[in-house]
């Protein structure tokens, strides 16, 4: 039994203003009609899986019940009252998994990745069962393009049974590192997506990082079943360290795998990416709504309600919402994070 694992609780700052607090970019259609949370899960037909387990902020509770249910998939869904990064989350997932008696094998899965080939991403994790079923934690290794600061790298090893042993893995590496990873030819990046059984994740992280698993099971004690949602206890998990499944498991377990995954993946991680993503016009422009453009060259416009007119524009990014915009060069797009950071601190 596969149980597909939703880490949907992150923010999704870069792709302001899009991408809101109160509806950040998972729960968008940034790519195609469906939303990245629908389509995270669409991608797995063909796959013998459970209804899946999600996990996010319980101010998105409503947004992730919809559209969820509109795919006939409501499942599990638990509520963090706060973000304490995905360590926390996949360990709530995982003691939620358990409670049948059973132990499944979880799939961990982002709710913002681009993948092009459904079918080779579904065939790769078939491949992975066996991997997972003897208790390895099996990641899926992209072949970098760039020197990428803002992944995981993942020094392969010897030969596994499929894949490689994980000799190394290493998230978010400063850009001297990153380089040097990326011209050794060695490694892959993390894709960050999972396939564990429930308690070989629980186990790892109560031997690597015992402070998050306790306080993830304290604050199960007390859970509440609320409708279709599961309530954690406030103040044991406000008071858990907030960390990632990569630093906290992924950087410390020496029972790693990592399956090499070449399926058109992207992590539409800003507004870069998500022009590299999707079909763009014979000038290399990505465009979205009412757009008119002039000499306007490898540009993304993603328009709101009004006409959007650029003339002599190139590798930029214009982005309209109701109550904000936001006009960027391409290669300066990651910094919107600190606009958004700004806001906050000044708003
Ligand atoms: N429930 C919950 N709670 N979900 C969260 C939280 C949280 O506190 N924080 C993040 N998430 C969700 C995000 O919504 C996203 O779907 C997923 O977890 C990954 O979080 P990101 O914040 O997007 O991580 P990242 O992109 O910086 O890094 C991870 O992904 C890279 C590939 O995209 C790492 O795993 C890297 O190693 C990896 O290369
Ligand atoms: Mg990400």
């Amino acid at each position: 039994m596969i149980v597909p694992v939703i880490m949907a609780g992150g923010s999704g700052t870069r792709l302001w203003p899009l991408s809101r607090a109160l509806y950040p970019k998972q729960f968008l259609p940034l790519v195609g009609e469906e939303t990245m949370l629908q389509a995270t899960l669409n991608r797995l037909a063909g796959l013998d899986v459970t209804a899946p387990i999600t996990v996010c902020n319980e101010e998105h509770r409503f947004i992730v019940a919809e559209q969820l249910r509109f795919l006939d998939q409501l499942g599990k869904i638990i509520l963090e009252p706060a973000g304490r990064n995905t360590a926390p989350a996949v360990a709530l997932a995982a003691s939620i998994a358990l409670e049948k008696g059973e132990d499944p094998l979880l799939l961990v899965l982002a709710a913002d990745h681009v993948i092009e080939d459904s079918a080779g991403f579904v065939q790769a994790i078939q491949q992975a069962l066996p991997l997972a079923e003897e208790g390895c934690l099996v990641t899926f290794g992209i072949v970098p393009t760039s020197a990428h600061t803002g992944y995981g790298y993942i020094r392969r090893g010897g030969p596994a049974a499929v894949g490689f042993r994980v000799e190394e893995f290493v998230e978010k590496p400063d850009a001297a590192v990153a380089k040097q990873y990326f011209e050794g030819g060695e490694f892959y990046w993390n894709s960050g997506m999972f396939l564990f059984r429930a308690s070989t994740y629980l186990a790892e992280l109560r031997k690597h990082r015992a402070d998050i698993a306790d306080a993830c099971l304290a604050s199960l004690v007390s859970t509440c079943h609320d409708g279709d949602f599961i309530r954690v206890d406030k103040d044991y998990f406000l008071a858990c360290p907030e960390e990632s499944i990569d630093y906290a498991v992924m950087e410390k377990t020496e029972d790693a795998v990592v399956v090499p995954l070449d399926v058109g993946w992207n992590d539409i991680g800003s507004w870069s990416a998500l022009w590299e993503v999707g079909d763009k016009d014979a000038q290399g422009n990505r465009v979205r709504g009412d757009v008119f453009l002039q000499e306007t060259t490898n540009s993304l416009v993603h328009g709101g309600d009004r006409l959007i007119a650029t003339i002599g524009l190139d590798n930029v990014v214009v982005v309209d919402t109701k109550d904000a915009l936001l006009v960027a060069t391409k290669d300066r797009v990651q910094e919107v994070k600190q606009i958004v950071q700004r806001l906050k601190d000044e708003g």
